[in-house]
């Protein structure tokens, strides 16, 4: 351990600043996705890199990024020392493709969403022309449309 002083920040005063319920960080703690050292009063101290873990986890969920994945990546930063630029510059790495990917969902769906998707309801003004009478459904599920690599519809 670094010789970092012992963390200051209680869980009241990290949800008041995250804009978080106290819960929510015990919730966090619990998946290891945040933690804390305890005081000889055995309350729970956060150093103030938690704030920002916490606002990352936060900003994540919102882009729909599971935990899971969220985990993991804050795995690569350290525990027992205040993460450095290069830390946080190893799961940015990490990140990039996944949001690169969701960036291109999303921006597939927001340019599909008003014409034919391929999802078999036929309830569009192009769907004969792009799923005539589901012929999309025969090979696949879902929106397929949705699913392909950029093409207008
Ligand atoms: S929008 Fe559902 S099949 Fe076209």
């Amino acid at each position: 351990m670094s010789a970092q002083t012992f963390p200051k920040w209680t869980v009241g005063q990290i949800a008041a600043r995250c804009g978080v319920k106290v819960s929510t960080l015990h919730f966090y703690e619990d998946k290891a996705l945040i933690y804390s050292l305890r005081n000889a009063g055995n309350q729970r101290r956060y150093y103030p890199d938690t704030i920002r873990r916490v606002s990352i986890i936060k900003a994540a969920q919102k882009m729909g990024v599971s935990l899971e994945k969220i985990k993991e990546s804050l795995d690569l930063l350290p525990n027992k020392r205040t993460p450095t630029k290069g830390d946080w510059e190893k799961m940015s790495t990490q990140w990039h493709s996944m949001l690169d990917e969701r960036i291109e969902a999303l921006s597939r769906l927001r340019n599909t969403i008003t014409g034919c998707i391929g999802c078999g309801c036929l309830s569009m003004e192009k769907c004969p022309i792009y799923n005539p009478d589901d012929i999309l459904g025969n090979n696949a599920k879902g929106p397929i449309l949705l699913d392909r690599p950029s093409k207008s519809t």
